[in-house]
């Protein structure tokens, strides 16, 4: 799929903030994919689309995960995090993409999860850090992103961590057990 195509369709499906927010993911996504030897073109529509199901409905969403059974304990935890999976499966469905590292990318870049491949990791890093984020700890890993990818991802998966832990919210198991998978490698 052609990029400028792409960002006219996700132009269209999304509040302008969120646009400029999408932006910045890609713009933060090829610099680490220059970096780090990704596919620039895989990680550019990922980054796209990575937001695509981001203003479905609720209800839509949890008719996607149980009809195409996606993760069922998705739906024990905030639904803030149905979008990553569902937008994986509707930017195959509508969007016609196929290639299953574009689709991971988008799938995992909320949740994270253990031994991520390289797009996974950019676009979930990208979204932590693009330009226009500006939250406590963000500029402690974007000092790490410019010199290992791991500990940058480490470091935005702790502050996830203490960040929901400090609200007394819940922990996906996927970012715990991305916390755990990098720690043993580090
Ligand atoms: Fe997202
Ligand atoms: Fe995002």
């Amino acid at each position: 799929m052609d990029v400028n195509q792409a960002i006219d369709i996700i132009k269209s499906v999304l509040p302008e903030k969120r646009f400029l927010h999408t932006l910045g993911v890609v713009k933060a996504a090829k610099q680490l994919a220059n970096k780090y030897g990704g596919d620039i073109n895989k990680v550019e529509l990922s980054a796209i689309f990575h937001d695509y199901a981001k203003y479905r409905p609720v209800e839509e969403m949890r008719q996607i995960i149980i009809e195409q059974q996606l993760p069922k304990q998705l739906l024990n935890f905030h639904t803030e995090l149905w979008h990553a999976p569902v937008g994986a499966y509707l930017v195959e469905r509508e969007i016609g993409i196929t290639d299953v590292e574009i689709l991971n990318g988008i799938r995992y870049h909320t949740t994270g999860r253990p031994n991520m491949t390289l797009v996974e990791k950019i676009i979930y890093l990208a979204d932590y850090i693009e330009p226009n984020r500006q939250f406590p700890g963000v500029d402690e890993v974007r000092q790490l992103a410019e010199k290992n990818i791991n500990q940058a991802v480490l470091q935005a998966t702790k502050n996830t961590i203490q960040f929901l832990l400090e609200k007394n919210s819940l922990v996906y198991p996927d970012t715990i057990d991305t916390y755990n998978n990098l720690i043993n490698k580090s």
